[in-house]
């Protein structure tokens, strides 16, 4: 008998379980809302990242219906060989207008999109200067492109000015920050970062996964917010979250969005969208022009959710946006506090490490426009009371 040379693997699983960090999926059995069902249970949902409720939006439904009627469920192919539909050039018109910028390009997904740019417009003679707190996706497009990868403190622009001004003059260097923070909801550096990117002629690029549709105005994302437009050169941005279907993209100048077509891997070799996601994302930026109370509902359930976290005692961090987490340190606490909130209805994911430092384990709020008052009370009066049994509070 051939002996299994994924044994390590078990070791592996087996230390996860021991640190609090082994995870069983959580499984929806209705579609993605504010509440739902999960794992068999009635839940408050706090664990999408369905800001706007769109997953379910009847307008968007309804064109994705109408496109896979026209125009079937796939593309069979690459972008660059018979995967562009006219639905894919209108999406990514529509999204260079909605982001102000000459052009913008889809990628299947936003860490496709992050980590393809990255990847395709550094070489192993250039710099990556990084937040620490940056995405996966950024991190891998990073180690892709062969870039010395030089990381600053969160949110210190002062120290990741230091680190440029160590660097050879005549490199390249991009300088990249997460528009909002997904694990702590805090704001990118980005007026300070975008100063130090002119003074140095650095490539500026935002992240704004989190921040399109949430911050600026109609959702247009933290350049917006910042007041930021012609200051940054490269704008990611995720059709997976607010937005409420799948993908990602960068805005940005003609060029790099041409060079992109040619050089970014996941453009160039893996499928394009079905026509139903094309359409879906284009009804979605109808709906941020035209419903402007889901986003201003939005903030108003964060704040309310907010303050009574706050005021209730739980430790929730520097959030300025409607992730919010409740911070916990221990894993095991976390995910015990997890658990507990689950089985009295409230669905929100305890998040340890490598997603986030080891003594920084928690659970991860994240309200949207579609949650009622009842439901954040609800969920409020549940962390409450588990909070204190669990002794958090
Ligand atoms: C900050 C950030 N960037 C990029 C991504 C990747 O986006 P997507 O889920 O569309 O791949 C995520 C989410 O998972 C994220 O939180």
């Amino acid at each position: 008998m051939r002996t299994d040379p994924l044994s390590f693997l078990g070791d592996e699983l087996t230390a996860l379980k021991a640190q609090g960090l082994y995870r069983h999926l959580r499984v929806l059995d209705h579609e993605q809302a504010a509440r739902t069902k999960v794992d068999g249970r009635d839940v408050i949902n706090l664990s999408s990242n369905n800001y706007l409720g769109l997953t379910t939006h009847p307008k968007l439904k309804q064109k994705a219906l109408a496109a896979l009627d026209q125009f079937g469920v796939g593309t069979g192919s690459v972008r660059t060989i018979a995967g562009t539909m006219q639905i894919h050039v209108e999406l990514e018109r529509r999204l260079a207008e909605f982001k102000k910028t000459e052009a913008a390009v889809v990628f299947q997904s936003g860490f496709a999109a992050n980590a393809g740019t990255v990847a395709a417009i550094l070489t192993k003679d250039d710099f990556v200067i990084s937040d620490e707190l940056n995405h996966a996706s950024i991190i891998d497009g990073a180690r892709l492109s062969r870039a010395a990868i030089k990381v600053f403190p969160h949110r210190d622009a002062k120290a990741a000015r230091e680190i440029v001004r160590d660097l050879p003059a005549s490199a390249r260097k991009l300088l990249i920050t997460d528009g909002v923070f997904s694990m702590d909801g805090d704001l990118g550096a980005m007026p300070e970062l975008c100063n130090l990117a002119e003074e140095y002629g650095l490539i500026m690029m935002v992240d704004d996964a989190h921040a399109s549709g949430v911050f600026g105005r109609n959702g247009r994302g933290t350049v917006d917010h910042f007041d930021l437009h012609g200051r940054v050169d490269i704008q990611v941005g995720t059709l997976s979250k607010a937005i409420g279907a799948l993908g990602g993209y960068v805005a940005g100048n003609r060029n790099l969005i041409e060079f992109l077509q040619h050089r970014g891997r996941p453009f160039l070799f893996s499928t394009s969208h079905p026509p139903s996601v094309a359409a879906t994302c284009l009804a979605a930026l109808d709906v941020l022009l035209e419903e402007p109370h889901l986003i201003e509902r939005l903030w108003s359930n964060t704040e309310f959710f907010k303050d009574g976290l706050r005021a209730r005692g739980f430790n929730i961090g520097a959030s300025e946006s409607p992730i919010t987490p409740v911070i916990v340190g221990d894993a095991l606490k976390a995910m015990r506090l997890s658990d507990r909130l689950f089985e009295d209805g409230v669905f929100a994911q305890g998040i340890g490490f490598p997603t986030v430092a080891r003594d920084k384990a928690r659970v991860r709020t994240i309200v949207t426009a579609t949650h009622t008052r009842e439901d954040l009370q609800f969920a409020l009066d549940t962390f409450a009371n588990v909070g204190a049994e669990l002794g958090l509070i």
